[in-house]
């Protein structure tokens, strides 16, 4: 093996968790380079499709995610006026923005570790762990333009491999219904130009989060400008929840509806305010609490749509193919360490992981259990582990 393909970690995704990882082994200063692998280096999910979301946190907790490690106060110091930071700063840190302030924040911090670690382009596609020596991980990677493989060698390997928009079976079958791809109807430049604007349409949406929200605000904004044949079939199984300040904490923080999903929802959604609602106009609000309800529901109003966007929450993207001294390997995450383990519960040396795929799991004051999503949670939960990450 070459000597040069060693390193002391391997971090797979750039993506706002792995920008976070990232940073923060670079803080701890391992004594040898970080190998960084994504095919695009763009900043994830939050760059590629959610650009035009407006964000459900606020902007001072982006602030809070480029100032938390010294590597990232260092360049955002160093980088020439104007930029995406100083671009930030002109916003009211009290309120949210469109995310594309923190895709161009991610993507300026991408830029700035390049000369730190080596950023490699292509896709880990294995990886493997030497059970009965030191060696740790050996990582294969496809370069991208390469049909070959490369390996490097790391004793820690940290999956930021990101998730995406769950897609269930539909519930009614032999329908001619045409899926719309949740990233699509979260866009509405695409969403605009994906659907006629001449020809009769109804839209299903399914769930009632977050994603479900901004999918009917954006529905009926060009119902009202544009499509003005679209109609929409909003099907819910639960009452609208929305995050709540309490003292000193927040409940449903992970889980319930802020910023201008919240506003919308208040505003217009609510059983007391859709009929004389500007979105009543277009949104029909079918209730699917309940098993029985709920098919008999789909039965009934699913023959009548052209299209469907399922809300119902993101799915891990495939991870690469983990083994153990050649054994497949099908590890499961521990969720207060970052850690991993495997079948039989012992610990998987050196693996760990981070980001919408391997969320920090809050139980709160109240007992609730949630998933920490979100850029300054990431960050917070990889800067509590990440010391004993690199202990070993
Ligand atoms: C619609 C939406 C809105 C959101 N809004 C906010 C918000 O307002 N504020 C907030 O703080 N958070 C928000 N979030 C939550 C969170 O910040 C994002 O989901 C974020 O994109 C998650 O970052 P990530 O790095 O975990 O994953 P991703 O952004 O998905 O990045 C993963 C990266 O890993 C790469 N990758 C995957 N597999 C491999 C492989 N085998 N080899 C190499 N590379 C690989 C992918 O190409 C990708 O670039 C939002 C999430 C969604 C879905
Ligand atoms: N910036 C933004 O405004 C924004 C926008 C979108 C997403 N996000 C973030 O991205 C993450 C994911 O959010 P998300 O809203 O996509 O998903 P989510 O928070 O995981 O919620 C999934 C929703 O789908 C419902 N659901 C699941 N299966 C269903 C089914 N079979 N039928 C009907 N409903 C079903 C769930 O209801 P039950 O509780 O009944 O299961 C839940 O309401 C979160 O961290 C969120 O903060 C942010
Ligand atoms: C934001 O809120 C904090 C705390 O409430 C306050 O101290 C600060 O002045 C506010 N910033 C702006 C720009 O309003
Ligand atoms: C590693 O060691 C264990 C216990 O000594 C042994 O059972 C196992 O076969 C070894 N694995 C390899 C790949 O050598």
């Amino acid at each position: 093996m070459n000597p040069s393909l060693r390193y002391a970690a391997v971090v797979v995704g750039a993506g706002p968790a792995g920008i976070a990882v990232v940073g923060n082994l670079l803080e701890r200063q391992l004594g040898g380079k970080i190998v960084w692998i994504d095919p695009f280096f763009d900043g994830g999910r939050v760059n590629r499709k959610y650009r035009e979301v407006p964000s459900n946190t606020k902007v001072s907790l982006f602030h809070a995610y480029a100032q938390a490690v010294q590597p990232f106060r260092d360049l955002v110091k160093k980088s020439p006026i104007p930029n995406a930071f100083t671009m930030m700063a002109k916003l009211d840190e009290n309120k949210t923005c469109s995310l594309h302030y923190a895709a161009d924040m991610c993507r300026a911090l991408i830029d700035g570790l390049a000369d730190q670690v080596h950023q490699c382009r292509g896709i880990v596609t294995g990886a493997d762990l030497a059970e009965n020596s030191s060696a740790g991980w050996t990582v294969r990677i496809r370069k991208q333009g390469s049909l070959q493989n490369i390996e490097v060698v790391a004793p820690r390997l940290i999956l930021c491999t990101g998730s995406s928009p769950t897609l269930l079976p539909i519930p009614v079958r032999e329908l001619s219904m045409q899926r719309l791809d949740l990233d699509t109807v979260l866009k509405p430049s695409t969403l605009a130009t994906t659907l006629p604007m001449k020809a009769p349409l109804v839209v299903a949406v399914i769930g009632a989060s977050h994603s479900a929200i901004l999918a009917l605000m954006n529905l009926v904004e060009l119902a009202r400008l544009s499509h003005s044949q679209l109609r929409v079939k909003w099907f819910t199984r639960h009452s609208l929840r929305y995050a709540e300040c309490m003292d000193g904490w927040v409940l449903r923080d992970n889980t319930g509806l802020k910023g201008l999903a919240a506003e919308f929802a208040r505003e217009q959604l609510e059983d007391a305010r859709l009929p004389q609602s500007e979105a009543g106009r277009f949104i029909e609000k079918i209730d699917c609490g309940g098993h029985e309800k709920e098919l008999s529901a789909y039965q009934r109003h699913l023959p009548e749509c052209t299209h469907l966007v399922q809300a119902v929450g993101f799915t891990r993207d495939p991870l690469p193919k983990l083994s153990r001294s050649g054994q497949i390997l099908n590890p499961e995450f521990d969720y207060e360490s970052g850690g991993f383990v495997d079948g039989e519960g012992r610990v998987l040396r050196g693996l760990y992981g981070a980001g919408i795929a391997f969320p920090e799991r809050i139980v709160d004051p109240y007992g609730n259990v949630e998933y920490a999503v979100g850029l300054y949670k990431f960050m917070k939960f990889v800067k509590r582990v990440c010391p004993m990450w690199t202990a070993s």
